[in-house]
C-alpha cells in the first residue's frame, strides 16, 4: 500500500471542474499551483456527468482533469462519485429512494437520494467504481481514493421495505433465533412479542414511545447498512487498485454512524469540519473533533477534508470567519494530528444550492482577502514537511460511546439530555487546561493514561467497566459520572444498584435516580411560559469545591456508600446531605464518582483537582477562561503549536524558533488569530518548566 501523505502536508479542496467550461480548467490549474495546491478531490457529484444514462460512460473530460492537474503537479484524491445517483437512476429504480419514519418518500431533486440497503443503488455504484478503479487506476495523479461522500450526512436512517428486510436480516444474523431477539428486546412488555422476525420492521412513527432495544438495533444497523456501502466500494478498489489507500469523509461527532466501528476500515481517516465563526467557543469545540479524528485513526496523521475559507450556507445566518481564522483553525487541525488541509471547494460556484458557500477562489476573483489567505497558507504548508508523521501525544482520555448517544437521546430517560452536550464541557475543560485529550471507546487498554473521564457512559460493557477498573487499579485516575453504567448493551437495567462492576471500582451503588424539577427544558423544546422557566440546579457543597461549593444541575442521583470517601453532598433538596461526589482509592489508583452534572466553574476546577491528582500539567496557556478568549498551545512531536484565538495579543517567551516567521519565539508578539510553530533550537527544557507565553496585557508568566 502506497503511502496516503506526500512530504509536504496535502493542500486543496474539492475540484468541480464540470460546473465550469474548459477554457476555466487552465486557469484553474494555473492558480492551484500559485497557491501551492498539490492535491484536489475530484468527482464527488459527478455521477450524472460520468453516466449519463444507464451503461452511457463519458470518461473523457475526466481523464482531461486528470491529466491537466498532472501535468502541474497536483495530485488527486478521486471520489468514486456514488454520493448522489443521477435522475435517470431514480426514474428508473424507484424503489431506491429513502423513506422517513413517516413513511414519506423523498423524492430527488438535491443529493444522496439513496436507500443505503437499496440493490439497485449498490450494484449501481459498484459498477461505476470498478469503471473508475480500471480507467484511473494506474494515472500519475491518483494518490488516494475518496469512497462516496459524508455517509449518512442527509440519509443516516432509510425505513423503506427494503431497509426493513434488511433490517430482519440482520437481527436474525444477530440472535440467531427469534427468542432471542424477544428477550433483549424486553418485547414482554406492551404486548410486542414477535412470533417470526417477518413480522419485525423498522421503527417507524407509531402511537407511543418505540421499543428501546429496537430503536438501538436499527440505529446499529443503519450504521453497519452505511458501512456496507462503503466496504463494497473498498472491495472493489481493494481488487483492482490495491496499492491505492482509500478513505471517506467523515464529519465530526457525527451522530448518524459509529466511528469506531468505521475507523479500523479507513488507510486514512478524512473529516469535514465546520466551525460557526460567529460562535467565541468554536475553536474549543472544534479541538475536539480533530482530537476525534486523530483517536480513530490511532494517533496517525489524518486529513482535513473539508473546512470553509468564509461563510458556509447551512447557518440561518452564514458569518464570514474573521482575516486571519480561516489559517488560525487550519493549524489547529495540523497541531492536532492533521497532515493535510483542504477545503470545500476550490473555486466558488455560479449557480446550485451551494453559491453562497465560500471556497478558496472566490466569485470576486483573485484580488480578494479570502484569496490572498489561500495564498499564504498554502506557501506555508508547503514548507512545513517537518510536522508530517509527527504523533500527538494525549495525557487524558475521555471515553465516547455511539451506543450510549443513541440511547441517552431516546424518550422515556430520568431526564432528556443531548449527548454531546454532557461529554463537550469536559473535553472543553481539559483542552481549555492546555491538556491534550485522547477519546477512546472504553474497552482498549486505558493503563497509560493518567486520568480517564467517563462521562454518561449509559449503556456500558462489562469489557468496558473491566478495563476502566484495570486503569483505575493500575495507577489512572478515572472520573466517572452520573448516568453511566446504568443499562446493559441490550438496554436492560443492571439491577441491583447499576453500575456491574464499577460498584467494587468506585465503592458505591445507586439507589435511586433524582431528577431535578424542570429538566425538561432543552434546546428545541419549546417552554410552554419561557419567562417562568428556570434551569434546574442544586447546591452541592464540600471542601473540594471551589469556596466549598458548586452548583449541580439537571441530573442528581441518591447513591450509597459501601467503601469510598466523600469528597462532597447535596446540600438542600430530597437528596440533602447524601454523596454528590466520591473518590475510591484501588490499587495504585482512584475511582471517583460524580452524582449529578457540574456547571462549567466547578467543572473545571474538578478538573484541576482531577489533573493534580494524575500529575499532569497542560501545557501552558493564557486566557483560558478570561474574557478575551482561548490561546491554544499543542504540542506535535518536537514543535509547540501556539494559536491566539483571543481578542487580545500575547507574548511569548519560549526559547526556540518560529517555524513561520523565522524568528525568535522569545518575545514575540502574537496577534489574535496569529499563529506560532516554535521550534526547540538546543536540548529544551520540558514544556512544565518552561513557560512559553505572557499575557500580552499583564506581562505575567503563566
Ligand atoms: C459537505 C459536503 C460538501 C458541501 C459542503 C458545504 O461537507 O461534503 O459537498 O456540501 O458540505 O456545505
Amino acid at each position: 500500500m502506497r503511502s496516503a501523505f506526500s512530504t509536504t502536508p496535502w493542500y486543496g479542496g474539492d475540484y468541480n471542474p464540470e460546473q465550469w467550461p474548459e477554457e476555466i480548467w487552465r486557469e484553474d490549474v494555473r492558480l492551484m499551483t500559485r497557491a501551492g495546491v498539490n492535491l484536489a478531490t475530484v468527482g464527488v457529484f459527478s455521477w450524472a456527468m460520468l453516466e449519463l444514462q444507464e451503461n452511457q460512460y463519458d470518461f473523457e473530460w475526466l481523464d482531461r482533469v486528470l491529466d491537466g492537474l498532472h501535468e502541474r503537479g497536483v495530485k488527486v484524491d478521486l471520489a468514486t462519485a456514488t454520493a448522489s445517483p443521477p435522475p435517470w437512476f431514480s426514474l428508473a429504480y424507484p424503489e431506491s429512494l429513502p423513506v422517513t419514519a413517516d413513511g414519506i418518500q423523498l423524492s430527488p431533486g438535491s443529493r444522496q437520494t439513496y436507500c443505503p440497503s437499496s440493490p439497485a443503488y449498490r450494484s449501481a455504484a459498484g459498477r461505476l467504481v470498478r469503471m473508475l478503479a480500471e480507467r484511473y487506476g494506474n494515472h500519475p495523479a491518483l494518490a488516494l481514493w475518496h469512497i462516496n461522500n459524508e455517509y449518512g450526512c442527509h440519509i443516516a436512517r432509510c425505513y423503506c421495505d427494503t431497509s426493513a428486510a434488511a433490517f430482519r436480516r440482520w437481527l436474525q444474523h444477530k440472535y440467531g433465533d427469534i427468542d432471542g431477539l424477544n428477550q433483549a428486546w424486553g418485547t414482554a412488555f406492551w404486548s410486542q412479542r414477535y412470533g417470526s422476525f417477518a413480522e419485525i420492521l423498522p421503527p417507524r412513527t407509531s402511537p407511543a414511545h418505540p421499543n428501546p432495544t429496537q430503536l438501538l438495533d436499527f440505529d446499529r444497523f443503519s450504521s453497519d447498512e452505511l458501512l456496507a456501502c462503503f466496504l463494497a466500494e473498498k472491495a472493489i478498489l481493494r481488487e483492482v487498485t490495491p496499492e491505492v489507500p482509500v478513505t471517506t469523509n467523515f464529519m465530526g461527532l457525527f451522530r448518524g454512524a459509529d466511528y469506531w466501528q468505521w475507523a479500523q476500515h479507513l488507510d486514512v481517516i478524512s473529516d469535514d469540519l465546520y466551525p460557526d465563526p460567529a460562535d467565541p467557543d468554536a475553536p474549543i469545540t472544534a479541538a475536539m473533533a480533530r482530537d476525534l479524528m486523530r483517536s480513530l485513526g490511532q494517533g496517525r496523521p489524518w486529513i482535513l477534508m473539508e473546512q470553509a475559507t468564509g461563510a458556509v450556507i447551512t447557518r440561518p445566518e452564514n458569518a464570514i470567519k474573521a482575516p486571519g481564522q480561516m489559517r488560525a483553525l487550519s493549524y489547529q487541525a495540523l497541531a492536532r494530528g492533521a497532515d493535510g488541509i483542504l477545503f470545500f471547494q476550490w473555486r466558488q460556484s455560479a449557480a446550485g444550492a451551494e453559491k453562497f458557500h465560500s471556497a478558496m477562489l472566490p466569485h470576486s476573483g483573485t484580488d480578494t482577502r479570502v484569496w490572498r489567505e489561500v495564498e499564504q497558507l498554502g506557501h506555508e504548508l508547503n514548507q512545513l514537511g517537518k510536522v508530517m508523521g509527527q504523533q500527538v501525544p494525549a495525557q487524558a482520555a475521555i471515553v465516547l460511546d455511539w451506543d450510549s448517544w443513541w440511547a441517552i437521546e431516546q424518550r422515556g430517560q430520568p431526564v432528556q439530555s443531548a449527548y454531546l452536550a454532557l461529554i463537550a464541557p469536559w473535553h472543553a475543560a481539559l483542552t481549555r487546561a492546555g491538556v491534550v485529550v485522547d477519546f477512546v471507546h472504553g474497552d482498549e487498554d486505558l493503563t497509560g493514561y493518567p486520568l480517564v473521564v467517563v462521562p454518561n457512559l449509559l449503556v456500558a460493557t462489562d469489557a468496558q467497566l473491566e478495563a476502566l477498573d484495570a486503569a483505575a487499579r493500575s495507577g489512572s485516575t478515572v472520573l466517572v459520572t452520573a448516568q453511566s453504567a446504568i443499562l446493559d448493551q441490550s438496554l436492560h437495567a443492571r439491577l441491583n444498584g447499576y453500575l456491574g462492576k464499577l460498584q467494587q471500582t468506585l465503592g458505591i451503588w445507586i439507589e435511586e435516580f433524582a431528577p431535578l424539577a424542570g429538566a425538561w427544558q432543552r434546546p428545541g423544546n419549546v417552554p410552554v411560559r419561557p419567562e417562568t422557566t428556570i434551569r434546574p440546579t442544586v447546591e452541592v457543597s464540600g471542601d473540594v469545591l471551589p469556596d466549598g461549593r458548586a452548583t449541580g444541575l439537571e441530573w442528581t442521583e441518591a447513591i450509597r456508600i459501601h467503601d469510598a470517601e466523600v469528597k462532597a453532598r447535596f446540600a438542600h433538596g430530597p437528596l440533602e446531605g447524601m454523596p454528590a461526589l466520591t473518590r475510591r482509592a484501588t490499587g495504585n489508583g482512584a475511582a471517583w464518582y460524580l452524582a449529578t452534572r457540574f456547571e462549567p466553574d466547578a467543572l473545571a476546577h474538578l478538573v484541576d483537582t482531577l489533573l493534580a491528582e494524575a500529575g499532569i500539567t497542560g501545557e501552558p496557556v493564557i486566557g483560558a477562561t478570561g474574557d478575551t478568549g482561548w490561546v491554544e498551545t499543542v504540542r506535535r512531536g518536537e514543535l509547540t503549536f501556539v494559536i491566539n484565538h483571543s481578542t487580545a495579543p500575547v507574548t511569548l517567551t519560549a526559547q526556540g524558533k518560529d517555524m513561520l516567521s523565522g524568528r525568535t519565539a522569545a518575545d514575540m508578539v502574537l496577534e489574535p488569530q496569529g499563529v506560532a510553530i516554535i521550534e526547540q533550537e538546543t536540548a529544551a527544557p520540558a514544556a512544565q518548566e518552561a513557560p512559553l507565553l505572557n499575557a500580552g496585557r499583564t506581562g505575567e508568566p503563566t
